[in-house]
């Protein structure tokens, strides 16, 4: 369960950071892993409409939203906290929006679906000097198509007016109440999804491919996983082949040892594909091995027949639950 908060002030410590503060705090307490990334820190280039995405379905800058991108597709929800710069979002964060352009086209151009994104959802945190009635609308509009990008629900505004000075969030009579309270709302339902973990040796294909059917499928009621007892440096590009020809997009994903994802929650399940012992690290999670030969370095269609049998069983598991 992860939690991915967008910082787009760049005054330090100012309302919308106590904003964000707020929320992901709330959120770490009810047991999700949270990230706070402050944007105006980050070397982000703006875009620079090369097309590069739209033919080739990735963003060729190399700059730190190469690593922005992965957590945006990791995360069950992401928050986009701003203030109003000339009613719409910082520079800072305009920036990121416009590299996201790189999702859109994984999306409508390669028509590719992120396994997260029927369930992921999406919120903005907004705050301005002014009381005008239309303060949020330039914004509203702007996260409403970021979130799309994304595949991400948009849940909402919660934006607060004639917040200026830094640390007047603080004086506002219901903003951090209510900010506390959306995260009790957005996160709680999440938490009570079956943990499921997916393990192979090197997660590049096996395990990759399990995890991403069972996000797909029941994204709301299993929080998924997938780990291996020796990662790769990274997932497979036939099975990311195999993949696409179900529509399910396996980009921005990176194998992880079994010991990494340890260190989160623990999993209600645990489902092997018949190598690599990880039982030892969650003594009381049930556990079932299925016993699948690891295709990587076999032909495309061996690895077809792998993605297709993984697939089965996903569907089972999960419409029992
Ligand atoms: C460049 C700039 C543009 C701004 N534009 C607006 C605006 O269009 N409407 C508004 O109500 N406030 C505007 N503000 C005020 C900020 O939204 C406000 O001070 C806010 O509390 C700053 O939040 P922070 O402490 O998180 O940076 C602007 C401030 C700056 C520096």
């Amino acid at each position: 369960m992860f939690v991915l908060g967008l910082q787009g002030s760049p005054r330090k410590k100012g309302n919308t950071s106590v904003l964000l503060s707020t929320f992901l705090t709330q959120a770490e307490k009810l047991g999700a892993n949270t990230d706070y990334l402050d944007v105006p820190e980050k070397n982000i280039t703006p875009c620079m409409e090369c097309g590069t995405c739209e033919r080739e379905g990735f963003c060729p800058i190399e700059d730190d939203m190469q690593d922005i991108y992965p957590q945006l597709r990791r995360a069950d929800i992401i928050v986009m906290a701003t203030p109003v710069f000339f009613y719409g979002p910082t520079a800072q964060m305009k920036a990121l929006i416009d590299r996201s352009q790189a999702l859109w086209a994984r999306r409508y151009v390669r028509k590719l679906m992120d396994p997260l994104s029927k369930w992921r959802k999406g919120l903005l945190l907004a705050l301005g000097a002014t009381k005008g009635q239309n303060l949020f609308e330039g914004l509203n509009l702007t996260a409403k198509y970021f979130f799309d990008a994304l595949g991400a629900e948009f849940d909402g505004l919660l934006g607060y007016r004639k917040i200026e000075g830094p640390g007047e969030i603080k004086k506002h009579p219901t903003a951090l109440t209510e900010a506390k309270e959306k995260a009790v709302a957005m996160v709680s339902p999440l938490m009570k999804r079956k943990r499921m973990l997916f393990v192979c040796t090197e997660n590049a294909c096996r395990s990759q491919m399990a995890s991403a059917f069972a996000q797909h499928l029941a994204g709301d009621r299993i929080e998924a996983e997938s780990a291996g007892s020796a990662p790769a440096q990274k997932v497979n590009p036939v099975m990311m082949e195999v993949m696409a020809e179900k529509g399910i997009d396996m980009a921005y994903r990176k194998p992880e040892s079994t010991k990494d994802v340890a260190t989160r929650r623990k999993p209600d399940q645990i489902f092997s594909m018949g190598c690599g012992d990880i039982f030892p690290l969650f003594p009381d999670a049930s556990n079932e091995v299925w016993n699948l030969e690891n295709p990587a370095g076999k032909s495309i269609d061996f690895m077809r027949r792998i993605r297709d049998e993984i697939e089965e069983r996903v569907k089972k598991l999960v419409d029992g639950i």
